[in-house]
């Protein structure tokens, strides 16, 4: 019988990717460890720009949490993030250094985090890829004390591009509200957002309309939806009091405030559908 040998030494190349293997093991661990503690995740999507995907995430966000649950806003457009001048949160996020953790400032009872606390002035251009953005996230995720949530309200960037792409794969989501707007071209784009979200093998929970009223006509949500089989969680209408920058539209407007709670009632019953399909992991 062969005595065993002696373990060969490893190469430096070979402990370099063993330690980087063992890092990503490590990060994969504490982002599990962060997101068991959110029971929802929701993401705010569609492929057009300017429909009112940050004015849905911020209001949403509010009014849940007015309604007693515990939500976060995370805000992944990571060029251009938006959420923080909506909401009216400046702070930046705490830094415990001990245990390299970033515990989120709070506006209306929703915790926030987004990449603007990160940039050095509101102009400043984010540049990304695909990896960057990949790796951007997973840290927010990893470092984010976000506590015991209800709600992770996820506000996406536009397009069927590199950026949501990578964002819908990182986070991980349970749904996406798809926001369109009343005209033709937008059920078109929403449509485009549909298909991707669904080629990801994502659920979307349902479609909402913005800009609803005299100048841009209803009926594109629903009709979408209806095409579709997909739920149609309703109209928010277009108003002046969206002008207000001080609060967010939900807080001012009481009729923006029953708009929102429709929505949510609508969600959170597809959201205890979805759960109570799903099958055990
Ligand atoms: N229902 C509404 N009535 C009036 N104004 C609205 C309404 N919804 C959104 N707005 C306004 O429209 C503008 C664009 O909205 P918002 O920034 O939320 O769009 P977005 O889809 O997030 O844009 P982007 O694609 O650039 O991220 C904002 O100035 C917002 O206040
Ligand atoms: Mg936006």
């Amino acid at each position: 019988m062969t005595p065993p040998q002696p373990r060969r030494q490893l190469t430096p190349q070979e402990e370099a990717r063993l330690a980087q293997i063992r890092a990503g093991f490590e990060q994969r661990k504490r982002i599990g460890t962060k997101l068991e503690q959110i029971r929802y995740k929701v993401g705010v999507y569609s492929g057009k720009g300017g429909v009112g995907k940050t004015t849905v995430a911020v209001n949403l966000a509010v009014l849940l949490a007015q309604e007693g649950a515990r939500v976060a806003l995370f805000d992944v457009d990571i060029d251009c993030p938006n959420v923080t001048r909506v909401i009216g949160v400046s702070e930046p996020p705490e830094h415990d250094r001990e245990r390299d953790a970033f515990i989120p400032p709070s506006r209306f009872g929703v915790k926030v985090m987004s990449m603007a606390f990160f940039q050095k002035d509101e102009e400043e251009a984010v540049i990304m890829r695909g990896p960057m953005i990949h790796n951007a996230i997973n840290t927010f995720l990893m470092k984010t004390d976000w506590g015991e949530l209800d709600y992770m309200i996820v506000d996406l960037p536009p397009g069927t591009s590199d950026a949501p792409l990578t964002v819908m794969q990182t986070l991980n989501m349970d749904g996406f509200v798809v926001v369109t707007t009343p005209q033709e071209l937008a059920k078109l784009d929403a449509k485009r957002s549909i298909n991707m979200i669904r080629k990801l093998n994502l659920d979307v929970l349902g479609i909402v309309e913005n800009f609803t009223g005299d100048i841009f006509g209803s009926g594109a949500g629903e009709e979408l939806a209806d095409e579709l089989a997909i739920p149609f969680l309703g109209h928010f209408a277009m108003r002046k009091e969206y002008r207000i920058q001080d609060r967010p539209t939900v807080l001012v407007s009481d009729k923006v405030a029953g708009e929102y709670h429709r929505v949510a009632e609508g969600l959170r019953k597809h959201l205890a559908a979805l759960e109570a399909a799903a099958v055990p992991r």
